[in-house]
């Protein structure tokens, strides 16, 4: 999970990164008040989940109130990138000296982490990245060992930073690391972190991407996301414990199991080339039980999406047998409809492994109008794409 400027900062802020006063306001009006608490003059920065405001002109100074209220205006509602600007946050000006660049990333090509500096920071530094690699230094960070003081001059003497600025750059990497594991991250990076008018060291931009497998062990992490801009599907579907991802396509997809379920996508992409281009519109995945209301949910979701044009229910009984699965389906109809939310997509199901014979003859018994059963993964997908171009 990406955060914003203001929620990194704040966590460089717990864990004692140098940054500077700043509060977030989402009116124009409300930064007034932001701007005078700021001692009246402000830096106004947009609230987006992508780099490069700078340049976009979301970040903008504010010399008095007056202006805050007029700079929060212009970047309210400003689209950067695709991202509407929803929030703003006000910032204490900082007198820049210098702009460095420091970041810690997972580099999970070589199986380690990842320190990486520059005396170049600023907005400039993909460019530098990409025509003067020498000028970022890179240096692997042991899990273990981490970055302790030793390890923090070792990067900055890698990246060449000013004699005057090192111990501080160095008390700031041991920070930044500190906080990069206590939060479970996977990204931390300050572009810039500069040196002011009066020497000192300070973070002006905060990038932090969480580790969402951590969440468990992170119960302050919840109130991070971002809920506008949360799918609603997707948020209903992970208060009920189920995994779904919205797709933009038109056949929904319900599998038991992570793998099945990629390959079912794979499967459906395929058979839909022959069926208009139809794609799959979604896929949830039940997971190991097949509960009838586990499948209820499930359906109730993904027919909530309304792209959906059919729905293909792929499951392979393992533990969950198949006879489970498909007195899970019968039961979800039943239950959709006893809550006024009957059916009315075509469901093609196809069950396989386990007691699948008695499943299949359950749902045959059964004879809802809409259920139709194809014995093979691949039918079952060509037909589902075929009903989905249909409608
Ligand atoms: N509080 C601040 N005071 C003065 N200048 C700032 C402040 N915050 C940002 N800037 C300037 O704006 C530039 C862009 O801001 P930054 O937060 O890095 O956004 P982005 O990386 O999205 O462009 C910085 O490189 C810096 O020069
Ligand atoms: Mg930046």
């Amino acid at each position: 999970m990406d955060l914003f400027e203001y929620q990194a900062r704040d966590l460089f802020a717990k864990h004692g990164v140098p940054v500077l006063a700043g509060e977030v306001v989402d009116t124009p009006e409300a930064a007034r008040g932001a701007a005078e608490r700021l001692g009246g003059r402000a830096v106004v920065k947009a609230q987006v989940k992508i780099g490069g405001r700078g340049k976009a002109g979301g970040v903008k100074l504010a010399a008095d109130p007056d202006d805050a209220v007029a700079k929060a205006g212009q970047i309210l509602g400003m689209d950067i990138k695709g991202h509407e600007v929803r929030k703003v946050m006000l910032a204490q000006t900082a007198d820049i000296a210098e702009e460095y660049y420091v970041s810690y990333l997972l580099d999970r090509a070589n199986r380690t982490f990842l320190a990486m500096a520059s005396v170049e920071g600023g907005m400039d530094i993909e460019q530098v990245a990409a025509t003067k690699p020498e000028a970022l230094a890179k240096i692997p960070v042991d899990a273990i060992q981490g970055v302790d003081k030793d390890k923090a001059r070792e990067i900055v003497a890698a990246a060449e930073f000013p004699q005057d600025v090192a111990d501080q750059i160095a008390d700031v990497l041991v920070t930044l690391w500190k906080a990069f594991v206590a939060e479970d991250a996977l990204l931390v990076e300050v572009n810039p972190l500069i040196k002011s008018g009066d020497g000192r060291v300070i973070a002006l931009d905060a990038k932090v991407s969480l580790d969402a497998n951590a969440d468990f062990r992170q119960p302050d992490h919840a109130a991070l996301e971002d809920k506008a801009a949360a799918d609603p599907l997707e948020a209903a579907a992970k208060a009920k414990g189920l995994n779904y991802v919205k797709l933009d396509g038109e056949v929904g997809i319900i599998g038991n199991g992570a793998g099945l379920v990629m390959s079912t996508l794979d499967v459906v992409a395929y058979a839909g080339e022959r069926h208009g281009s139809v794609k799959p519109a979604n896929f949830l995945d039940i997971g190991g039980g097949a509960s009838a209301e586990v499948m209820a949910n499930g359906l109730e979701i993904i027919l909530g999406d309304p792209s959906v044009k059919s729905v293909f229910v792929n499951v392979f009984g393992g533990i969950t047998a198949c006879d489970a699965v498909a007195n899970g389906i019968v039961k979800a109809l039943e239950l959709l409809k006893s809550k006024g939310e009957d059916v009315t997509k075509p469901l093609v199901v196809r069950l396989d492994g386990n007691n699948a014979e008695e499943g299949r003859r359950i749902l045959t018994e059964a004879n809802h109008p809409l259920v139709e059963q194809v014995d093979t993964m691949d039918g079952a997908a060509e037909r589902a794409a075929e009903l989905a171009a249909a409608k």
